[in-house]
């Protein structure tokens, strides 16, 4: 197994999901091959939410890395689960040419690109 799938499968199970009970894990991999972790972290007022790509977008720029090169993300379903549109666009803003893996904890696997999930991206 790719190593980031199994990172991201490992986080996962940090999630804070009491909800939704959906849990997501995300492994960020910068340029520099430096990785960040996130995980969905979910509210009693629904709206405050943070996906779990968001948490690692979150964690990467904090620490002062902005250019990623591939994302895993792992969900427990019967195929591999594709970002929210709202971290599409936050993954856009800083790496429009991002690859992402998709994973589910059972081992299906899909690749893919964001210029394929978001082919026209807001930009200003
Ligand atoms: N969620 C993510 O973490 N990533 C996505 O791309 C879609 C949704 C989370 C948010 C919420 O905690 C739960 O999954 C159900 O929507």
């Amino acid at each position: 197994m790719d190593p980031l799938v199994q990172k991201a499968a490992e986080v996962r199970k940090n999630a804070y999901a009491p909800y939704s009970k959906f849990l997501v894990g995300a492994a960020l991999e910068t340029e520099e091959g430096k990785i960040f972790l996130g995980v969905n972290v979910e509210n009693a007022s629904y709206g405050a939410t943070t996906c779990a790509e968001r948490s690692a977008v979150f964690a990467a720029v904090s620490n002062g890395y902005r250019k990623f090169k591939r994302i895993a993300i792992v969900t427990n379903t019967s195929e591999p689960s594709v970002p929210c549109g709202l971290c599409l666009q936050v993954l856009h803003e800083f790496s429009p040419k991002l690859e992402l893996i998709l994973a589910t904890v059972s081992g299906k696997v899909e690749k893919t690109t964001l210029t394929r999930l978001l082919p026209k991206a807001f930009t200003l």
